[in-house]
This record gives C-alpha cells, structure tokens and sequence, in this order.
C-alpha cells in the first residue's frame, strides 16, 4: 500500500516535469529555427543588443560604449563565408554610399561568428575590400559567443570538406540597426533592397 503510494506520486511527479518540459522546450526551439532563417517577425526593443567586449583590426579593445551617440549598423559573419557575407557587406556598403554625409552618424559593424580564423588583421584586410568605414570586429571565443546571444544571431560550425580548414559556419544573416542609445531600431538581411535600407536610415539620420 505504502509502495503504491510513492509509485503513484513518482509516476506523477514524472509527468508534471515532463509536461513542463515539453512547454519549455517549444517556444525555444521555435525561436532558434525563426532566428535561423533570415527575417524576424517579432523582435522586440529590449531583446535585442547589449554589452560588448570585442577587438578592432588594430588590437584595440573595442565596447558597446564607444558607439554610444551614433547608430550602430550590426552584421554578423565571417571572412571565409562563400556568399551571404559578401553580399550583406556590399549591402551595407551601397546603402553608406549612398547616404552620403549622413552616414557619418552611423558605425557600421561587421563582427565574426569565426573567431578561430578571423584574427584581428584578417578582419581589417578583408572588410576594407567593401568599404573603408566598416569596422571589422573579432574576439575570443567568449566574446563572441556573447556577443552573438545579445544580438540573438544563430550560428554553428560544421564540417565543410571543400574548406581547407575542414569546417564553415552556419549563421543567421541579419542586420541590425541600433539608436544612439544601443538600443534596436530595425533590421535587414543581406537581401534587403538597398534602397528599402537606405530610406529607412534616412528616416532615422
Ligand atoms: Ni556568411
């Protein structure tokens, strides 16, 4: 009888975690293939952004405050991607030139999601191949992954045969705009229309 009892109330309890747990894991793995995959449909002002520790193509620390004062444009990548990357930096790149002076009041930011790779001078020799005003950031391991979880971007390295350092980086390709306050404002992907980008920041500016 006794037994029978505890029996019942470990059965019980057992379902209780597992009901809640199934509750849990849900929204979080819906969110994760949501991020994964290009625009966001809801991103809310707190959610997104935050502290930062990160390195420039000099070797200077690099912070979130540094930006404090002038909007931030933020693009999430790595040196070595074949193609989203590129083109989200020529994205970037046309919409600055054709703001014009207006784009002084923007940093735009390209950090790496492939801190193993993109050292600091890698950074530095291949963002000024699309435009001398971005910034390109890297930084530990730590840094990144914690930059990455601010900025909810997804990304994962996998095993890529054809890379002659056996691996890419699956990423989530978005660009963020922040305030003069580092707080989110909006967002693009690498196939946003230049021009769609551009007079939203006009907006803005
Ligand atoms: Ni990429």
């Amino acid at each position: 009888m006794r037994l029978d009892r505890r029996l019942v109330i470990v059965v019980v309890l057992g379902l209780m975690v597992g009901a809640a747990a199934a509750l849990f894991s849900l929204p979080g793995l819906r969110e994760r293939l949501s991020t994964a995959s290009g625009p966001i449909a809801s991103v809310g002002k707190a959610q997104v952004g935050g502290p930062f520790s990160l390195v420039d193509p000099a070797g200077r620390k690099v912070t979130d405050k540094d930006f404090l004062g002038r909007y931030m444009l933020v693009y999430f990548g790595f040196t070595f991607c074949p193609d989203v990357c590129p083109t989200g930096l020529q994205v970037m790149a046309s919409a600055l030139d054709q703001l014009g002076p207006k784009a002084d009041r923007i940093a735009p930011l390209f950090i790496t999601l492939d801190p193993e790779r993109d050292t600091p001078q890698q950074m530095g020799e291949y963002v000024k191949a699309f435009h001398p005003r971005i910034l390109g950031l890297t930084g530990t391991s730590a840094e990144i992954a914690e930059v990455a979880r601010a900025y909810r971007v997804y990304f994962k390295k996998v095993t890529d045969e054809k890379s002659t350092a056996g691996y890419t980086v699956d990423h989530t390709s978005i660009m963020y705009v922040m305030d003069t306050k580092g707080e989110f404002v909006a967002h693009f992907t690498h196939a946003t229309a230049v021009d769609a980008i551009v007079s939203r920041l006009q907006k803005l500016l």
